[in-house]
């Protein structure tokens, strides 16, 4: 950091956490997350309407801790950035709102960004800049993509995505039709510890020579939960216990492996050497140690963001933010909209 590095603040609210992060350059000074993940745990995933009215009610909060941790005032901010999209409409219309009200009172500009390249951006806060071209792998309760990056502040392209469930929302169903509580990925990495990963050979979706020409990079994961789903219906109509660390191994074993199977493809077919993790689904124990020994015997470098700037936060958007105002990047137009379903290639919103 050197005091000419411009200090952006990062409003993030495309799910369910209110997450306000202050930057300054690729210095990390404040990450202030609340979240609302406990109002939804009664229904088995994150409800809209309660995730938009939290983040009301916890959006001045957060950005008062954010600038209380970091050590400066609102008149101090260069510049705002916020997630524009994609993600729930009603939640990313508070951030949207809350931003454009800062840099108007501020006189500062304001970057309505993409929430998928911020997670790739985080990790100039982690490993500093980021070596380009870089394949990224987002997987979290809400998106599974597989990126090419470019330059990411103007050049992330799609290279495949989940064309049903995330692998979150997997893991969650799965850890659900188990007697997990929600969000269910982390109880299915601890108790797959216990399991034996080859127990049962669940579908490994996609992979299939005949789906490889069609959806190379893509994923799906809808089938692999069904297949979970009727194993576990069977053992119980035949009134025999059901192994649940064997259950949970073998489910993570066969999304593990089309994770990293696909992603080292992707480097390897694009000739490209850097792989970043990013999601909430990048804190899977199993994920990790799979990744880190495909990569290494690849040659490719795996870079991995610490758990909490993996998971949704406004220092990502902050991250994202900081490395536009320095490539001189225009910044969006007041009027910007909210933008549910906005493409990766779109980083910033005019
Ligand atoms: O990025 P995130 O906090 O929020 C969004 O979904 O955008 O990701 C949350 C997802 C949930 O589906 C959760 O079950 C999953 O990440 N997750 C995990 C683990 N920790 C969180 N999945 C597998 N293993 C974990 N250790
Ligand atoms: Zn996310």
């Amino acid at each position: 950091m050197t005091g000419n590095d411009p200090l952006v603040l990062g409003i993030e609210t495309s799910c369910d956490e209110t997450g306000v992060g202050i930057v300054q350059g690729t210095t990390l000074l404040a990450d202030a997350v609340a979240s609302s993940v406990d109002e939804h745990a009664r229904f088995g995933g994150v409800v809209p309407e309660v995730a938009s009215r939290a983040h009301l009610e916890a959006m001045t909060p957060t950005v008062a801790r954010a600038i209380k941790e970091a050590g400066v005032t609102l008149a101090d901010i260069d510049a705002f950035a916020v997630t524009g999209g994609p993600g729930l409409m009603g939640a990313l219309l508070v951030g949207v709102a809350a931003a454009k009200a800062y840099a108007l009172t501020f006189d500062r500009p304001l970057y309505g960004v993409n929430h998928l390249a911020a997670h790739v951006a985080v990790d100039r806060l982690e490993h500093g800049a980021l070596p380009q071209p870089a394949i990224a792998l987002l997987v979290s309760g809400g998106h599974s993509s597989l990126l090419m990056v470019n330059d990411i502040t103007r050049d992330v392209s799609p290279l495949g995505a989940t064309i049903d469930d995330a692998a979150g929302e997997a893991f969650d169903k799965v850890a659900r039709l188990l007697g997990f509580p929600f969000p269910g990925g982390p109880h299915i990495d601890r108790v797959a510890r216990e399991g034996s990963a080859d127990a049962i050979a669940f579908p490994r979706g996609l992979t299939a020579q005949h789906d490889l020409e069609q959806h190379r990079y893509d994923f799906s994961f809808s089938g692999l939960k069904t297949s979970v789903a009727r194993w576990v219906e069977t053992k119980e109509r035949a009134g025999e216990k059901v192994p649940t660390a064997d259950v949970a191994a073998s489910f993570q074993e066969a999304v593990v492996d089309v994770l990293a199977r696909k992603a080292v493809a992707a480097c390897k077919e694009q000739g490209v050497d850097h792989l970043l993790l990013g999601g909430g689904v990048a804190a899977n124990s199993r994920l990790r140690a799979e990744l880190e020994q495909r990569c290494s015997d690849q040659h490719i470098e795996l870079r991995v963001p610490r758990p909490e700037l993996c998971t949704d936060n406004g220092a990502m958007v902050a991250a994202l933010g900081a490395a536009l105002v320095e490539a001189g990047r225009a910044a969006s137009d007041l009027s910007f909209p909210a933008v549910s379903g906005l493409t990766v290639s779109e980083v910033v919103i005019p």
